[in-house]
C-alpha cells in the first residue's frame, strides 16, 4: 500500500542556548544549524525509512528545491509537491541543554496547498492506502474528509494544536496521535475522551500509550532510557514510523514498539528529518536493547 503525507515542509532554523530566552531579553546562541523539518517532511521521512513506500503532497517556495532533494534522497514521491509564490516554511528552534526545544513556525507555501493537489493524489490512491496529515497547513479537513470518503484509512497528528480543528476531523479518523497536554486540552474541549479507533497518546520520557476502541485498557509502552540531544521532531518520528508499519502489515503494537524504538533513537541525534532512523537502524537499536 501507500502512505500519503499531506504536510507542511519547514526550513528549521535550530540554536542551540543554554537556557530558552525570557521576555526582554537578547541571548547569544552556542550553535546554529539549517535543516529539513516540519511536521509533514519529518513524518513523510519517518514512514519511508521505516520502508514504507510514501506519496508527499505539500507546496515549497522557489527557495525549496534543496528541501525536494532531500525528500527524494529518502525515496519520496516528490510529484505532488507544488511550487508556491509564498516562501517555503520555515521554523525558529531553541534546543537547550537537555534536548527540549521552542518552535515557532512561518507557514509560507504550507499554507498555500490548492484542493486540487488533494484530487491529484486521492485519484492515484486506493482504498486502504494511508492518508497521514497534521495541523501545519491549510485544507487539512477537507483533505481527510476526502481521503476518508475515498475508504483510504486515515491519521492526524493534532499538531500545532487546535481544539476546534481537531473535533472536526475526529469522526473521519481511523487513527489519532496527541502529546500529554494536547490529549489533556481536547478532553477539557469535548467534556470527555475523544473517540476514535485508535488512539495514540505520546508521553515523552514516559513512553507512549495506545488505546484501541472496544477495548478496556489501554496499552502503555515504557520509553527507551537514552541521553536525549534534541527531542525536535521525536513526535513525528514515532507517528511516521508507526503509520510506516502499519503500512507494512505489523500489528498495532508490534508497530508502536517499532516507533517507539525510532522515536527514542532520534533524540540521540540533532535536528528534525536529519535524526530519524532507518529501518536496519531501528532494528539493531532494538536489538541492542531488548
Ligand atoms: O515537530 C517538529 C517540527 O515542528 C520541526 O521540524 C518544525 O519545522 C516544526 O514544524
Amino acid at each position: 500500500m501507500t502512505i500519503h503525507c499531506f504536510g507542511s515542509i519547514n526550513v528549521d532554523h535550530v540554536h542551540r542556548v543554554a537556557h530558552f530566552p525570557m521576555a526582554g531579553e537578547t541571548l547569544a546562541d552556542d550553535d546554529y544549524t539549517v535543516g529539513l523539518g516540519g511536521k509533514g517532511a519529518n513524518q513523510a521521512i519517518a514512514a519511508a525509512r521505516s520502508g514504507a513506500q510514501t506519496h508527499f503532497v505539500g507546496a515549497i517556495g522557489k527557495d525549496g528545491a534543496w528541501a525536494l532533494d532531500l525528500l527524494s534522497e529518502a525515496a519520496i514521491d516528490i510529484s505532488g509537491i507544488a511550487l508556491s509564490d509564498a516562501a517555503t516554511g520555515h521554523a525558529v528552534i531553541y534546543v537547550d541543554t537537555q534536548g527540549e526545544n521552542t518552535i515557532v513556525i512561518h507557514g509560507g507555501a504550507n499554507q498555500a496547498l490548492a484542493q486540487n493537489q488533494i484530487d491529484t493524489a486521492l485519484a492515484r490512491s486506493k482504498p486502504g492506502d494511508w492518508w497521514l496529515a497534521q495541523n501545519e497547513t491549510n485544507l487539512v479537513t477537507e483533505s481527510i474528509v476526502a481521503a476518508k470518503a475515498r475508504r483510504l484509512r486515515t491519521a492526524y497528528s493534532a499538531a500545532p494544536f487546535d481544539a476546534v480543528a481537531t473535533q472536526a476531523v475526529l469522526p473521519h479518523l481511523d487513527l489519532l496521535a496527541v502529546n500529554e497536554g494536547e490529549a489533556a486540552a481536547l478532553r477539557d474541549h469535548l467534556g470527555h475522551d475523544p473517540d476514535v479507533p485508535v488512539l495514540v497518546t505520546t508521553l515523552g520520557a514516559q513512553g507512549v500509550m495506545i488505546k484501541e476502541r472496544g477495548k478496556e485498557s489501554a496499552i502503555t509502552l515504557p520509553a527507551y532510557k537514552v541521553t536525549p540531544i534534541d527531542t525536535t521532531g521525536a513526535g513525528d518520528t514515532f507517528i511516521g514510523t508507526l503509520v510506516g508499519a502499519l503500512d507494512q502489515g505489523k500489528d498495532l503494537i508490534a508497530a508502536a514498539e517499532t516507533a517507539n524504538a525510532a522515536a527514542a533513537l532520534s533524540v540521540t541525534r540533532p535536528g528534525a528529518s536529519d535524526a530519524i532512523p532507518t529501518a536496519k537502524e531501528t532494528a539493531a537499536f532494538m536489538d541492542s536493547h531488548a
